[in-house]
C-alpha cells in the first residue's frame, strides 16, 4: 500500500474520507461535501449511530453530486483527546474498513480540529502510520487465494495543508512500522524456517542499516561458560546462537549504551517435560522477545535515532531427543551460579540467564530491558491487555509505563521480593528453575532472572500474552502483533533522545 501526502482538496477519484471529531458534527470540508451531496452525510449521521467516536467509521456509497466512489466518515474522537495515538487509531480504522472491500484508492482530507492540540500535519502523519500498521498481511504461503480474497487498497493519500511537514513526520514513523512488520514476520514464520541460524541471518540483514552484528556459535558460548543456555539447546539438531547487535547512533556520546535482550526460543516443545499437543504450533512464536529486539534495532537504525543501543538475543530450539536435557540435570551458568533444571519447559529463563549476564558483563549498560514470552501464568494474570513488568528500578518502570500509555502497548508492574525469591532455592544447587508450587509463576520466573542481574537498572517484560493472539486490536490485524517495538522505540525517544 502506497502512502502519500497531497495538497488540500477533493481527490476526484477513488474513495473520499473525512475526519469527524466527536460531538462537533460536520465542519470544514465535511460540511462542504455535505452541501455538494445535498445533505447526504448529515442524513446518514442522523439515521445511524456514528457520532465521530475514535476509531468508528460510516460509509456512504455512490453519493450523488460527487466524482468519488464513496465517502467514509472517520471518527477522530473528542477534540481534547485527539493525540497521536487517537490519530493512529483513526487511520487504522479507515484502512481496516477499505482494505479488502474492492476499493483501490482512498484520500483522507485532514484539517485542523478546533480544540485539539495536535495540528493537521501531525494528525495526517499519525493516521498514515496507523493505516500502515493495520495494512499488514502475511500471505506468502497462500498460493491459491483468489484476487478478491487479497487486499484491494493500493493507495492511501492524505490531503492536508502542510503536506511536506506531514510527509517528513511520517518518514520516521514509517521506519518504526518497518520494525514492527519485521517482528511480525519473524514471529509468524514457522520454526522450520526460523531457527537459531536463520534468525541470526535475519539479524545480519540489519548491517545494511549500519547495525554491527556478531553471532556467537556453540564453541564460543562453551568457552564463555554459558551452560544454562546451551543446556536448553542440546536436544535440537539446530545449534544455538547468541546474536549481538550494536547500533551507534550517537558516536560522540561516550556514556553507557542502552541494552535490550530477547528470549529467542525458535520452537518450544517443552523438551522432556513436553507440552500437550493442542496449540503447540504457537510455540513457533516463543522467539517473540527476540523478534521485538530485532524489530526495535531496525526501527531505531531506520529512523537514525541519536542513541547507542545494544541488542542481544539468545536463540535456541527446545526439543526432545536422546541428547535432550533431563529434569533434574544441574547446569552451570556463565555467572558461575548452578541451576537444577526441574522442568525443561521453564527454558526461557535459562536462556536469558546467560544472555543477561553476558550483556551486563561485556557492555556495562545504562539499563537492561529484556523481553520474553516467559510464562503462561502472565496470561492468567493480565490477559492480552498488558504485558507484565518486573523491575529493580522505579524510575525505569515509570518511563516504560509512560511509553506504554503513549503507544497503547501497555504494561502492568508486578512485585518482586525475598519471599518469592526463596521459592527457587534448590536442595542441591544454587537455584532451581521453577518455584516449589505453581503459585505466582510469573513472579518466580522474574526472580530467577533477577539472580543474573547485578546493580544495573533492569526491567523484564513478560510478553507471553501480548506477542500474539490479540483480539480486535486496532493495529494488529494478524496473529503476531509485533508487540514491544513501538513501546521501546517510544521509551528511547521520550527518555534518551531528548525529544
Ligand atoms: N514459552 C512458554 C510460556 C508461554 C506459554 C508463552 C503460553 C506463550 C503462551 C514457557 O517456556 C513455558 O513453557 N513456561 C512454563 C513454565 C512452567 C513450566 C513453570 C509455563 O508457563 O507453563
Ligand atoms: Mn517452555
Ligand atoms: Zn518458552
Amino acid at each position: 500500500m502506497k502512502i502519500s501526502f497531497v495538497s488540500p482538496g477533493l481527490p476526484g477519484h477513488g474513495a473520499l474520507a473525512l475526519g469527524v471529531a466527536e460531538g462537533v458534527g460536520l465542519t470544514g470540508q465535511a460540511a462542504e461535501v455535505d452541501r455538494l451531496t445535498q445533505g447526504t452525510l448529515s442524513r446518514a449521521m442522523a439515521n445511524g449511530r456514528f457520532k465521530g467516536a475514535k476509531g468508528s467509521t460510516l460509509e456512504v456509497l455512490a453519493p450523488a453530486g460527487l466524482a468519488e466512489t464513496r465517502v467514509v466518515l472517520v471518527g477522530l474522537g473528542k477534540p481534547d483527546a485527539l493525540d497521536a495515538l487517537a490519530a493512529q487509531v483513526a487511520g487504522a480504522a479507515l484502512v481496516g474498513r477499505l482494505l479488502l472491500g474492492g476499493e483501490k484508492a482512498v484520500t483522507l482530507v485532514v484539517e485542523d480540529v478546533a480544540g485539539a492540540t495536535l495540528k493537521a500535519a501531525e494528525i495526517a502523519a499519525n493516521a498514515a502510520y496507523g493505516g500502515r500498521l493495520r495494512s499488514y498481511r502475511f500471505d506468502k504461503y497462500h498460493t491459491k487465494k483468489k484476487p478478491e480474497e487479497l487486499p484491494s487498497l493500493e493507495t492511501l493519500a492524505f490531503a492536508v495543508a502542510q503536506a511536506d511537514d506531514a510527509a517528513k513526520a511520517f518518514g520516521s514513523l514509517e521506519k518504526i512500522a518497518d520494525g514492527v512488520f519485521f517482528t511480525r514476520d519473524l514471529v509468524t514464520e514457522p520454526a522450520n524456517v526460523i531457527y537459531p541460524e536463520t534468525l541470526a541471518a535475519e539479524a545480519r540483514k540489519l548491517t545494511a542499516l549500519g547495525v554491527e552484528v556478531e553471532v556467537l556459535g556453540v564453541p564460543e558460548m562453551k568457552k564463555l561458560g554459558m551452560g544454562s543456555l546451551l543446556g536448553v539447546g542440546q536436544g535440537s539438531d539446530k545449534e544455538p546462537r547468541l546474536i549481538v547487535m550494536q547500533y551507534k547512533g550517537a558516536p560522540e556520546d561516550t556514556g553507557a549504551p542502552l541494552a535490550f535482550i530477547g528470549k529467542g526460543v525458535t520452537f518450544d516443545s517443552g523438551g522432556i517435560s513436553i507440552k500437550p499437543a493442542g496449540g503447540m504450533d504457537e510455540m513457533k512464536g516463543d522467539m517473540g522477545g527476540a523478534a521485538a529486539v530485532l524489530g526495535l534495532m531496525k526501527a531505531l537504525a531506520g529512523r537514525k535515532a541519536k542513541v547507542n543501543v545494544i541488542g542481544v538475543v539468545g536463540a535456541v530450539e527446545n526439543m526432545v531427543s536422546g541428547n535432550a536435557q533431563r529434569p533434574g540435570d544441574v547446569v552451570t551458568s556463565m555467572s558461575g551460579q548452578t541451576i537444577e533444571v526441574l522442568n525443561t519447559d521453564a527454558e526461557g529463563r535459562l536462556v536469558l540467564a546467560d544472555a543477561l549476564w553476558y550483556t551486563q558483563d561485556r557492555f556495562k549498560p545504562r539499563f537492561m530491558i529484556n523481553l520474553a514470552t516467559l510464562t503462561g501464568a502472565i496470561i492468567v494474570s493480565l490477559g492480552h491487555e498488558h504485558a507484565g513488568l518486573f523491575s529493580n528500578n522505579d524510575d525505569l518502570s515509570e518511563k516504560i509505563t509512560a511509553a506504554g500509555k503513549a503507544t497503547g502497548e501497555t504494561v502492568w508492574r508486578l512485585p518482586l521480593g525475598d519471599a518469592y525469591d526463596k521459592q527457587i532455592n534448590s536442595k542441591i544447587a544454587d537455584m532451581q528453575n521453577i518455584g516449589g508450587d505453581r503459585v505466582a509463576g510469573s513472579i518466580t520466573a522474574a526472580q530467577f532472572l533477577q539472580r543474573f542481574v547485578n546493580d544495573v537498572p533492569w526491567a523484564h517484560l513478560d510478553i507471553a500474552g501480548t506477542a500474539w493472539g490479540l483480539k480486535d486490536h486496532p493495529f494488529a490485524p494478524t496473529w503476531a502483533s509485533g508487540w514491544g517495538v513501538r513501546l521501546l522505540d517510544k521509551l528511547v525517544a521520550l527518555s534518551y533522545e531528548g525529544k
